[in-house]
């Protein structure tokens, strides 16, 4: 409350001098936001993948990887619990945000100059080549440059690794996804680059389009909460999902496909990655959970979990 009245305080004198002729938006300093899209407004009017002109600017339309994958874990725990990496208690986590060509074959780590992960996988590319195993600061030291305190919070709820620290797997999403997505190209962002400015970019649409799919909740509206006594089938999973997407995403289970561990919404974009709209769209890979055996949907044990929710 005192932070919100500090606002009022000095955004009041500035909107009034404003009416004296200055221009508002230079003194309420709204930021720019990064990349400039205008020249996209005359680009072909499509979804990705969707377009039956060529899409001449890729920064304005995920191209070649227009047919984009959000991506989430059921995990029941993380390795590091002991060290305080603990899972968001009522909800899936953020696995990633990928681009799949529009045949649902992919690029990975496209741009050696942005190479992040501290552990590439896979350690080569198909034509052999090695992937460089990155040594600098974590990508923990970009969000903190950007002052991006309130992105640092999240991801540290909702986007956790299994085994090692969570800003290796930030790093590894970025460098193995995001350099193969043309709207996070650096080139994408002209003259004002801030080095940088595309990962935390790629970070807040990974996180927009995870919020977009809230598994946890969808299942559990329809009953499906997970359960060490119960087991579910495919199609009570998929069903309630296709009800509130409006499509049947990829679901992965383990142990022969009866332990449920992931999920994969697929979606045409339309506009950038980082600011467009996702139209959801039907898995194109084969579900490994199995459509004939009970799955379990296991339950965490409460050491693995922490409360993360914000009180609203
Ligand atoms: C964005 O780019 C256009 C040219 O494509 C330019 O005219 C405009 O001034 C730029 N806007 C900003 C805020 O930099
Ligand atoms: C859309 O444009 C891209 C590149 O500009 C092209 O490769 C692709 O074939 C086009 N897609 C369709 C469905 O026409
Ligand atoms: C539920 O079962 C799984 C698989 O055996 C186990 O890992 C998990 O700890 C169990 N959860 C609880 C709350 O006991």
């Amino acid at each position: 409350m005192a932070t919100m009245l500090a606002g009022l305080m000095v955004a009041l004198p500035l909107l009034t001098s404003s009416v004296a002729g200055f221009s508002p938006r230079s003194l309420l300093q709204v930021p720019n936001t990064y990349p400039n899209l205008t020249a996209c407004l005359s680009q072909p009017l499509t979804y990705s993948c969707e377009n039956t002109t060529v899409i001449e600017d890729t920064c304005c339309s995920p191209t070649p990887g227009g047919l984009v994958l959000s991506t989430q874990f059921w995990s029941l725990n993380t390795g590091l619990e002991k060290e305080g990496q603990l899972l968001p208690k009522g909800s899936w986590t953020l696995h990633g945000l990928w681009p799949d060509n529009c045949d649902g074959s992919f690029g990975q780590y496209c741009d050696f100059s942005r190479q992040f992960d501290p552990s590439p996988s896979p350690s080569k590319l198909p034509d052999g080549t090695v992937i460089p195993p990155y040594k600098g600061p974590s990508v923990e030291t970009f969000i903190l440059e950007f002052g991006r305190l309130d992105l640092l919070d999240y991801m540290s709820k909702y986007w956790i690794n299994q085994g090692a620290p969570n800003s290796d797997f930030w790093a590894h999403e970025f460098s193995k996804h995001a350099t193969c997505t043309s709207t996070f190209d650096v080139a994408c962002y002209g003259p004002d680059y801030k080095q940088h400015q595309d990962v935390i970019d790629f970070y807040l649409a990974a996180i927009r389009a995870f919020q977009e799919y809230p598994t946890f909740d969808m299942l559990a509206s329809v009953g499906i909460v997970p359960s060490n006594k119960t087991t579910y089938t495919l199609s009570q999973f998929q069903n309630a999902l296709k009800a509130q997407t409006g499509a049947t995403p990829y679901l992965g289970c383990g142990s022969d496909g009866t332990v449920l561990q992931e999920v994969w919404y697929y979606s045409h974009v339309f506009g950038t990655e980082q600011f467009g709209h996702y139209k959801t769209l039907d898995s194109v890979d084969p579900s490994t959970c199995s459509s004939t055996a009970p799955i379990w949907y296991y339950e965490r044990e409460a050491f693995s979990e922490h409360e993360v929710r914000n009180t609203i």
